[in-house]
């Protein structure tokens, strides 16, 4: 085992300084130790000492992990890279070592050799490791943790009725524990990866008075140091660009409110309840934070409804320059979601007040994070029959 940690410490030197020849020598070793299904070669690639000769003592996981239980606790257990990352169950494990293939490219390639690689592959990383720990029920952390041998008593409440309900289930550890050994990748992309996948998360650059769509639910600043949010930009949202300020951006939306209380919420046109963004009471009451024109009162509740543009601060990322790739991936989720008990309703059967109600009302049904699930319904809005009169 020594030997062939010895090998690989001489194999393991930056690709720029291997030869083509030395290259594909390497990659084939490593696939034989990767791939080698015997059992030295699979014992020395499960220590800590192996995964940190790439994953090195300077790396985020190896840091991170250090500051959690799984690193030091009372009990004097401590879970290593491959206790998690390599499940026990022989035949896992082979298909694991083999999916590993991808940690010997990405290392000739340096995919991940400086913090900022890493943290721009960091969800796409952990998007993977979620969908493995799913596939095998969190069988690594099984490995110590046995829902047989929980002791329900001594734990909080909220943890009791939980953790009873996921081992009556055996249900995968990491479905509700993430981030127990790393940070978790930037909050913004991780509540949906796939619409994010899709439409990309934007351009870090903006020009003055461009226009923009938010491609997720996003906080909103009053100025660019703060971190105290100011309330939310909803999804699918068209904003101008008034300013950039290091990491952040001043935007300015165009919409309406309802004539009450602070008048916090905004939304898209007069008596349609599509919304834009969402104030706290502090942000709205703010000078020049929302600034109001002509009222209307809509005859239907009896409401005044005033039009008003909204200043604030957000985050430059997550705006993209077309709505319709938001429209197309919301169009396909809709179709794929909806369908499964009755075909699925035409977006312009309902108008743009009915649809929410609808929407919510199936919402219980189907599997989707609560950026797709606003991102869905502001589409069916969009496309209702308040919108596409032609059709009915
Ligand atoms: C050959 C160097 C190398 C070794 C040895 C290595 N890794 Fe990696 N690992 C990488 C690189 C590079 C990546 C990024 C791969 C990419 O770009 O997709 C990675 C990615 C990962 C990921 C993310 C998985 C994914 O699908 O993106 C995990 C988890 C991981 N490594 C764990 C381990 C563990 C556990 C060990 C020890 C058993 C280990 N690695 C050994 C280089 C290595
Ligand atoms: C090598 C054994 C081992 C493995 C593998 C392991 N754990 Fe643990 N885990 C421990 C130990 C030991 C503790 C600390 C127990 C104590 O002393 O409180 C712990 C604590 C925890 C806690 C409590 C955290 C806290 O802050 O108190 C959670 C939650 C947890 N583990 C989840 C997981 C999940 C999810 C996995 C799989 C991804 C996993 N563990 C894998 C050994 C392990
Ligand atoms: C359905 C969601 C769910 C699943 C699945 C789940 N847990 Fe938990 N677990 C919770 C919640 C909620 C808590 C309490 C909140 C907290 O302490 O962070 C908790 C708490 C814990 C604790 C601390 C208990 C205490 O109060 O001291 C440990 C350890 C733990 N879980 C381990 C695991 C392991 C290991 C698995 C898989 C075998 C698992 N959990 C699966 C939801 C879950
Ligand atoms: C207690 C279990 C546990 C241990 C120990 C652990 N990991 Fe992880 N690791 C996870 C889980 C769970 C994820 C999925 C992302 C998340 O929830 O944080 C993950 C994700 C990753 C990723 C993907 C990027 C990311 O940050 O999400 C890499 C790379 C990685 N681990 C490498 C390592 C290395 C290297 C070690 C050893 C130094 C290690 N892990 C130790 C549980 C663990
Ligand atoms: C698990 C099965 C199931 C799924 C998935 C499902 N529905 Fe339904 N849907 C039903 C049933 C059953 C009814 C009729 C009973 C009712 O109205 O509650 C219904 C009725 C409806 C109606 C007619 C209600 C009315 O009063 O006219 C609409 C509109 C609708 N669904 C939309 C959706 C949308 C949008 C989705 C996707 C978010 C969806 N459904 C997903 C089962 C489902």
């Amino acid at each position: 085992m020594r030997w062939l940690i010895n090998l690989w410490k001489t194999l393991n030197k930056p690709a720029q300084y291997l030869t083509l020849g030395a290259v594909s020598v390497t990659a084939f070793l490593m696939g034989v130790i990767f791939w080698g299904g015997f059992n030295t070669v699979l014992e020395a690639t499960n220590t800590e000492e192996f995964c940190i000769s790439c994953h090195s003592m300077q790396s985020k996981p190896y840091q991170e992990l250090q500051k959690t239980v799984h690193w030091s606790n009372h009990s004097g257990v401590r879970a290593t890279c491959p206790d998690c990352h390599v499940p026990h169950n022989w035949s896992r494990k082979i298909a694991r070592k083999i999916e590993a293939s991808s940690d010997v490219w990405g290392w000739l390639f340096n995919t991940v050799n400086t913090s900022e690689k890493f943290e721009d592959k960091r969800l796409e990383m952990a998007t993977r490791e979620w969908g493995r720990f799913e596939r095998d029920d969190s069988l690594a952390c099984k490995g110590c943790h046995d829902y047989k041998s929980m002791k329900w008593d001594s734990m909080s409440k909220l943890a009791q009725k939980q953790m009873k309900r996921a081992a009556e289930r055996d249900q995968s550890c990491v479905d509700c524990h993430k981030g127990i050994a790393h940070t978790l990748p930037d909050i913004g992309t991780a509540r949906a990866p796939e619409l994010i996948a899709e439409v990309g998360t934007g351009p870090s650059k903006f020009d003055d008075n461009a226009i923009y769509f938010s491609s997720l639910t996003k906080p909103i600043y009053l100025n660019e140091r703060t971190d105290v949010e100011a309330g939310t930009l909803n999804i699918a949202t068209k904003v101008t660009i008034l300013a950039t300020k290091g990491s952040r951006i001043k935007i300015a939306i165009a919409g309406w409110r309802k004539k009450m209380g602070a008048g916090r919420v905004v939304y898209l046109d007069f008596g349609i309840n599509m919304l834009l963004v969402q104030l706290e009471k502090f942000a709205a009451l703010e000078d020049g934070v929302i600034v109001g024109f002509e009222q209307k009162e809509d005859d239907l509740t009896g409401l005044k409804w005033q039009r008003v543009e909204v200043e604030v601060w957000t985050d430059a990322d997550y705006l993209i320059d077309q709505q319709q790739p938001l429209w197309d991936y919301a169009r396909t989720t809709f179709r794929s979601s909806c369908s499964v008990c009755h075909s699925q309703p035409d977006e312009a059967h309902f108008d743009a007040n009915t649809w929410p109600g609808m929407f919510q009302g199936m919402i219980a049904f189907v599997d989707m994070d609560q950026d797709t699930q606003a991102l869905v319904q502001k589409y069916l809005q969009q496309h209702s029959s308040t919108f596409v009169k032609e059709k009915h």
